[in-house]
């Protein structure tokens, strides 16, 4: 299915505020491939689908994923909002006939995951960055994000984390893998005191 073909569906099935979302995210998922070097037409298809099953309700998503044999762990139970990346996941492959690679970017776009590839990388970003997201600093996490796609990811896996704490939503643990591991990457990189540098100095 060709791009043109997948707005025309998501129009249709998601609210005209969702849908202005999905074109947003298809546009920086482009400007973002640009810059990192990946299918820009493969961007902007996953960009545009990735909230495809947010709008279900409850009940709907629970009859899917029993249909389709998805299993949601333990904090995806109790957190419905994290439903859909799994669900959307699903159907990116059977509706729309996304192969599994470009799937799991929707599959990873909610929570991030510390096995996320580029393409995975620039939609978890491009979803936080786009036009109409108002939630974050979003200046800085584009320029923070066209610099360097983990600082960018690593500043908007922190204030998802900051910004679910304030609801008292759960956190999922992949995104707190995730935080970790992007933190100690850059402590890797950058020459820094350790600890035991710090007490023995
Ligand atoms: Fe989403
Ligand atoms: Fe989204």
């Amino acid at each position: 299915m060709d791009y043109q073909e997948i707005e025309k569906i998501v129009k249709q099935r998601l609210s005209q505020k969702r849908y202005e979302h999905s074109k947003g995210v298809a546009k920086r998922a482009e400007e973002l491939a640009i810059i990192y070097g990946e299918d820009e037409q493969i961007a902007k298809k996953i960009g545009i689908l990735h909230d495809i099953a947010k709008e279900m309700s409850k009940q709907e998503g629970f009859h899917y994923a029993k249909e389709h044999g998805i299993q949601f762990d333990e904090i995806e139970q109790k957190e419905v909002g994290l439903w859909h990346s799994k669900l959307g996941e699903d159907i990116a492959i059977k509706q729309f006939g996304f192969t599994k690679e470009m799937a799991r970017a929707i599959l990873y776009h909610t929570t991030g995951n510390i096995k996320m590839n580029t393409m995975e990388k620039i939609i978890y970003v491009a979803d936080k960055t786009d036009e109409t997201r108002t939630m974050i600093n979003r200046e800085e996490a584009v320029q923070i994000s066209n610099n360097n796609l983990d600082d960018g990811v690593l500043y908007i896996a922190k204030f998802m984390m900051e910004y679910s704490l304030k609801k008292d939503s759960l956190i999922h643990p992949d995104t707190v893998l995730l935080v970790n591991q992007l933190i100690e990457q850059k402590r890797n990189n950058k020459p820094y005191k350790s600890y035991n540098n710090i007490i023995e100095n």
